[in-house]
Formats: structure tokens, C-alpha cells, sequence
């Protein structure tokens, strides 16, 4: 699209300039140009006494232009424009109608006037993508706002809404009503001296060990990413050695981290979780509605998804099968809020409104006039089946039924049954009120309106959508047998379980593949592997099976891959699992820790190839963001696929996926570069 990327109106003696570059008014290339034309051409223009620079849309500036940072940096730079604007002779008046992020907050920083929208907000978002702001804002903002508040907006990412930015003294006023018409009468006001820069002002250096406490803080919750620590750094500089010294460390910071392997990872994820919400192939198709929706089952499960629909501002009716199952899923539910107002995710009144949102029935009658159904009953092919039967005589026939099944196949939970074009698998993970990641899987008949419905919904709760084809596992529970696997033929290689664990965790992983074992309990994946094996497939007897028939079903029956001091969480080699690994050891060089991490993230990559390959993911992004959202793989690592292409192929070509991939490698996709 072109546009003239601002467009400047004169009105009484004042320069409206408005920004129009959409979708979010990045500040790319061609505009920075235009904004330092602009600059020199108006503070030049003696019919002009003020300027009021807005964007247009919902968004003031949604910060840099995030695609230009696997280019080098180009002329002009942010910081050179900023601080033309901030030198101007004339009063620079910031009019923000929407969010102003990284970039955009810079610019508003620089102006010398900030007037907000109702709805607008200021944050610096940038260590969420391996940077730091690199114009100025780890310096003007502390300088704004006090140096404790500012080191939060920056590195832990929070905004600043119009209310807070004005009791915070960086909005000059918030608009009662028309946000242009207000920041054009209030510039015709300005005829007084500019107001003194930022970096005029000095901070207080509160000493080494409010740094220390700061970093240690800062790092534990940056969990690798180690973009926050080097923002505070630079925030440190600025302190102790003023704000020209702290404007170089600064850009220095920001171009090193620019070009980091971490940088890249999280760029490519956000692109990656962009394109995953809206896939091309349902362009135009209209989802149905989902005014009222049912959840069967009150586990686990189906309680968290009940409570992630309410918290979304949707009905949602949790059915069981009698008095006393419901009354436990209601109270799972309630237990749920209960928490988040503990945690501070809403109040009590917030609370209240969600549980109101939530009914119960016993039996499916109650369900008849859902829009979209999801069944969350224990995994049993044949009692799933039964729910399926009675919701395709009760419900609508356009009514869309989902299944949440993990291991069934969905196409065996509801074959022969009448209008299958509204069947469909939603696959949540849990804790469902908690996890990001929704597993989409269409089957044969599905069609797409009944796709669409499972994205909007996935958009409606605040959920990543990945589509899946319909194979053993899905895409993240097939990587995750594999993942374990692979971990345990690392034992017969000579590595120990702690061993592997550490490996993971230094990798990024909050918990290592036999803890997360011993955690979820190991009789769940061997009851598959026993149906499996009475189906005739040749699983081999591996060290997981031995230790269930030992009665070692992890964390709650006192031992698993470790021992437990009863009502401990704490692991303990356990001396039984070592003697019942020794026979199985081939000896030769045990692996060192990095060996483990890159040979187990190369399985997982191995397996996201072979999904692609066989069609059943729509490219190598989803299976990053399956990895990274649902799985704990850490962010700033990329996912699976990304990590392995961009260590460089370990085959010809690296991980790529036949078809289309859906992240855009000119945005910095997956694709080897
Ligand atoms: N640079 C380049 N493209 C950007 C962008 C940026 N800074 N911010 C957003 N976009 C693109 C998105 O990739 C998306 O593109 P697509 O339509 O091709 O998928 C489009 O703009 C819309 O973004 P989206 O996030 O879906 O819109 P939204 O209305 O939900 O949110 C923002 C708007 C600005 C709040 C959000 O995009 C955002 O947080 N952007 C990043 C802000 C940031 O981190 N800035 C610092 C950069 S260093």
C-alpha cells in the first residue's frame, strides 16, 4: 500500500502532522526520512509556531519497523531524528491516539509536550524482542518518570496507561473528547520557553545495592533473555555518568543485541504467532457464533476450559454426569478464580462476574441450543464416542462439536455420525486457564467455517492457534515422545536423569524431561504404550516401563526417575534407578551438557521436519510455537526448528517444510538466512 506516510495540514499557524503508515505506523526507513525532512523544513517555516504530531488508526507508533532488524541499520537513525525534534526552536506537542511502543514511545518522549488519548498507552516493549530501546528511552524515561518506575516499564515490559502516565507526570493532559481538536488548542496556547529536555535533569544514584538487588531480580525473571539486564545496565550508565554517556551505552547495547541469536529468536516468534492467527485459507470465512458454549466434563480440563471461556467474557455451561461430579467441577472452577485474585489477575468483583458466567446441568439435555460444544471426558474411545452420539441427536446440526481428545484418534470418536462438517478437535493444554497454546486439528469432513470457528475462538480466549493434521499426537504430544525417547536412550549412552535434567534447564527449560515426568506422573504414557502394545505394535520394554511395574509412578507415589522425601518436591538420585539403568549402558564417552541439549532439541527439530514433511503442520513456525507456548521451550531460544536452522543445517537444507511456511522470511522467519 502506499500512502504518503505523514501528511502535514497546517491549521492557525500549527502543523497537524499526522503519521499513515499501516498497519501499526512503524517507524521505518521512509518515514524517519520523511519525519527529519519534516523537522528541518517546519522549524525553517516562519508561518508555523507550533507542530502537533499524531498517527492515524488506533496506534500512534507500534515502535521500529521490526522487519529492518535483520538488515543493518539505515541513515537516518531514530535517535539523530529524535533528538532533532527535541532541539526544535518551536513546542513539539505528542498527540497519542493509541499505543506508542518502543519507537513511538521514544518519539513521544522526545516531544516536548505529551497530550493522550482516553485509550492510549506508552510502554517499551523492547526486551520482549532481545532488545533495548535504542533512542533514548532507557534515558528520557527515568529522567520522566523516577528512576524505580521506569526500570519496570522497561524491563519488565508494562505499559503505561493514559491515567498512570499523567499521575506519573509524562502525560501533560489526557483529552476529554476530540484528542486533535484539544492538542491543537492547547499548542495555539504555547508561546512561553520550551520546557528543559530530559536530559537536562540528573538522577540520584541509589547506590550498588539497589543495582545489585535490581539485577538479581531483573535476571531471575528475564529467564535467559538477557536483553532486561543489559536495559538496566544502561539505565546504570546513565545514572553514574550522565545522560550523554548513558545515550551511548545505550545504542551500543541496542546494536550488539540487534544482530544476537535471541534478538532473532523473539522476532521470529512474533511474527510467527501473527501469522498463526489468521491463515490465509480462511480469509473471508465467516466463523459461527459462540454466544453460548458447553463443556462437558468438570476435571482438570474441562473445568480450566470453562474458566478460560468465562474470563473471556463468554457463557459457559459445564456439564456432568451427576450432583456431586458437578458440584467438584464447580468448585475446581471457582478455585481457579480464586487464584487469580490471589495473583492479581482481577479483583473480586472481577471474580464474581466470571463465576456468574459459568452454569452447570447435569446430563447433555441443557446443551441442546449450544453454538459450540467441547468434550473433555476422560480419554476412553468408547465414552467419548457416547457423548458424541447423544450431542449429534441433541444439538443443532450446525451446531460445532469439538473433542479435546490428546491420544484418540477423532475420527474413530465420531465416525458414522450424522453432519460431520461440524466436528472438529480443540486440543487445550493444561492448565487450560492457564496455556497459550491451542492445537487446532480439522478432520476429513471438517469444513471452514467449523476451522474458522476454532480460530476465532482460539483468538476470543487470547490463545495462540496451531493447525494440526490429524496424526498420533498431534504435533506437540508426537515431539514429546520423541523428546522422551531420545532422553532415555541418552541413559543407555552412560548420562544419568539429574544429568539430563541440568542439561535441559541450562538450555532454557524450567524443568528437565525426567523431573517433568516425575511431575505429570509416568503411568499415563505407559498405560498408552500397554494399549499400544495389546494392539500388536512392538514397543520394546524401556527403563520408564520397568519403573512403573516398580511401582515408581513419580512425585505422588514418593519416586519416579528420582526419590522423594515424603510431601517434598525436591529430587534425589535415586540408587534403585541407577541400578536398574546399569545393564542397559553401552559404555562409551558420556556426553557433556551441551551434547545432551543440542542432540534432544535435534530430535525435537527431527520430528517437526518429519510432521512437516508428512503435512501435518502448516510449516516450521507452528511447530516453534507448539514448542515454545506449550511445552516450555524457551523464548528466547526460537523453538526447535528455528534453533537448529539458525545453528546451521545438520542436513541438507536444515529444517523447511514443503509448502508455504508461515512466518515471512523477509520478517525474519525460520528459514536458514
Ligand atoms: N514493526 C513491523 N511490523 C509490525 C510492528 C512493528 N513494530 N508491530 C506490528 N507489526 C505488524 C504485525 O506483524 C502485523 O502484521 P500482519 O498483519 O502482516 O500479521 C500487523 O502489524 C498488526 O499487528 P498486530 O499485533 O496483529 O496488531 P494489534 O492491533 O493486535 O497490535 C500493536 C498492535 C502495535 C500493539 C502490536 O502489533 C505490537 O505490540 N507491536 C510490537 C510493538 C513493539 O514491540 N515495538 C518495539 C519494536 S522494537
Amino acid at each position: 500500500m502506499t500512502t504518503d506516510l505523514i501528511r502535514r495540514r497546517d491549521i492557525d499557524q500549527i502543523a497537524l502532522l499526522t503519521l499513515a503508515n499501516p498497519p501499526v505506523n512503524a517507524l521505518g526507513r521512509a518515514v524517519r526520512q520523511k519525519l527529519a525532512a519534516l523537522a528541518s523544513e517546519l522549524e525553517a517555516d516562519d508561518s508555523v509556531r507550533a507542530v502537533v504530531l499524531t498517527g492515524e488508526g488506533r496506534v500512534f507508533v507500534g515502535g521500529a519497523d521490526i522487519g529492518e532488524f535483520d538488515r543493518p541499520p539505515e541513515e537516518p537513525h531514530l535517535p539523530d531524528v529524535i533528538a532533532a525534534i527535541e532541539a526544535a526552536r518551536k513546542p513539539w506537542v505528542a498527540a497519542l491516539n493509541g499505543a506508542a511502543l518502543g519507537g513511538g514511545a521514544e518519539l513521544a518522549l522526545g516531544c516536548h509536550y505529551r497530550i493522550f488519548a482516553k485509550e492510549a498507552r506508552l510502554g517499551l516493549p523492547e526486551t520482549a524482542l532481545g532488545l533495548i530501546p535504542g533512542a533514548g528511552g532507557t534515558q528520557r524515561l527515568p529522567r520522566r518518570i523516577g528512576l524505580a518506575p521506569a526500570i519496570e516499564v522497561i524491563t519488565a515490559g508494562r505499559t503505561l496507561w493514559a491515567d498512570e502516565a499523567q499521575d506519573a507526570g509524562l502525560a501533560d493532559r489526557i483529552a476529554a473528547g476530540d484528542l486533535i481538536a484539544e492538542a491543537l488548542a492547547f499548542a495555539r496556547t504555547l508561546d512561553g520557553p520550551l520546557p528543559q529536555p530530559a536530559g537536562a535533569a540528573s538522577l540520584a544514584d541509589p547506590g550498588p545495592a539497589f543495582w545489585e538487588e535490581a539485577r538479581e531480580r531483573i535476571a531471575k525473571a528475564a529467564r535467559g533473555n538477557p536483553a532486561p539486564v543489559a536495559a538496566l545496565e544502561a539505565i546504570h550508565v546513565g545514572v553514574a555518568e550522565g545522560f550523554a554517556a548513558g545515550l551511548r551505552a545505550e545504542r551500543e547495547t541496542f546494536l550488539r543485541l540487534r544482530g544476537s541469536d535471541e534478538a532473532a529468536a523473539l522476532r521470529h516468534l512474533f511474527f510467527a504467532k501473527r501469522a498463526a492467527v489468521r491463515p490465509a485459507a480462511l480469509r473471508g470465512i465467516e466463523p459461527a457464533p459462540m454466544a453460548r458454549i458447553g463443556v462437558i466434563g468438570g476435571g482438570t480440563m474441562g473445568s480450566g476450559i470453562a474458566a478460560a471461556i468465562a474470563a473471556a467474557g463468554l457463557e459457559a455451561t459445564l456439564a456432568e454426569t451427576g450432583p456431586d461430579a458437578l458440584e467438584a467441577g464447580l468448585t475446581r472452577v471457582r478455585a481457579i478464580f480464586e487464584a487469580q485474585v490471589t495473583r492479581g489477575l482481577t479483583d473480586r468483583a472481577g471474580a464474581a462476574d466470571r463465576l456468574a458466567r459459568v452454569s452447570g446441568t447435569v446430563g447433555l439435555g441443557a446443551l441442546a441450543d449450544c453454538d459450540l460444544v467441547i468434550e473433555a471426558v476422560f480419554e476412553d474411545l468408547a465414552v467419548k464416542r457416547r457423548v458424541f452420539e447423544e450431542l449429534t441427536r441433541l444439538c443443532r446440526p450446525d451446531a460445532i462439536l469439538a473433542t479435546n481428545t490428546s491420544y484418540l484418534d477423532p475420527e474413530r470418536i465420531v465416525a458414522g455420525l450424522p453432519n460431520p462438517d461440524r466436528f472438529i478437535a480443540l486440543h487445550f493444554f493444561s492448565p487450560a486457564q492457564v496455556m497459550k497454546l491451542l492445537e487446532i486439528v480439522p478432520l476429513a469432513a471438517t469444513t471452514s467455517r467449523t476451522l474458522a470457528t476454532g480460530f476465532a475462538l482460539a483468538a476470543r480466549l487470547g490463545k495462540i492457534p496451531v493447525q494440526a493434521g490429524n496424526g498420533e499426537g498431534f504435533i506437540g504430544n508426537r515431539i514429546l515422545k520423541r523428546y522422551r525417547a531420545e532422553a532415555e536412550a541418552l541413559l543407555f549412552a552412560g548420562a544419568s536423569p539429574s544429568e539430563v535434567d541440568q542439561a535441559m534447564r541450562a538450555f532454557g527449560f524450567g524443568m528437565g524431561p525426567f523431573e517433568m515426568q516425575d511431575m505429570a506422573g509416568l503411568d499415563i504414557a505407559f498405560r498408552a504404550r500397554e494399549a499400544a502394545r495389546a494392539q500388536g505394535q512392538d514397543l520394546p520394554e524401556g527403563p520408564g516401563d520397568r519403573l512403573v511395574r516398580a511401582g515408581r509412578l513419580g512425585r505422588k507415589s514418593g519416586g519416579g526417575w528420582y526419590d522423594y522425601a515424603s510431601e517434598s518436591r525436591q529430587p534425589h538420585p535415586s540408587a534403585e534407578v541407577a541400578a536398574l539403568i546399569a545393564p542397559l549402558v553401552t559404555p562409551r564417552p558420556r556426553p557433556s551438557a551441551m551434547e545432551i541439549a543440542e542432540r534432544l532439541i535435534g530430535a525435537m527439530a527431527e520430528e517437526g521436519q518429519r510432521i512437516c514433511d508428512e503435512g501435518l503442520a502448516q510449516g516450521p513456525a507452528d511447530i516453534d510455537l507448539v514448542e515454545v507456548h506449550g511445552y516450555g521451550f524457551p523464548r528466547h531460544k526460537g523453538g526447535p526448528m528455528f534453533h537448529t536452522a539458525r545453528k546451521g543445517p545438520t542436513r541438507a537444507g536444515g529444517p523447511a517444510c514443503p509448502g508455504p511456511t508461515n512466518a515471512d522470511p523477509r520478517k525474519g522467519g525460520a528459514a536458514p538466512t
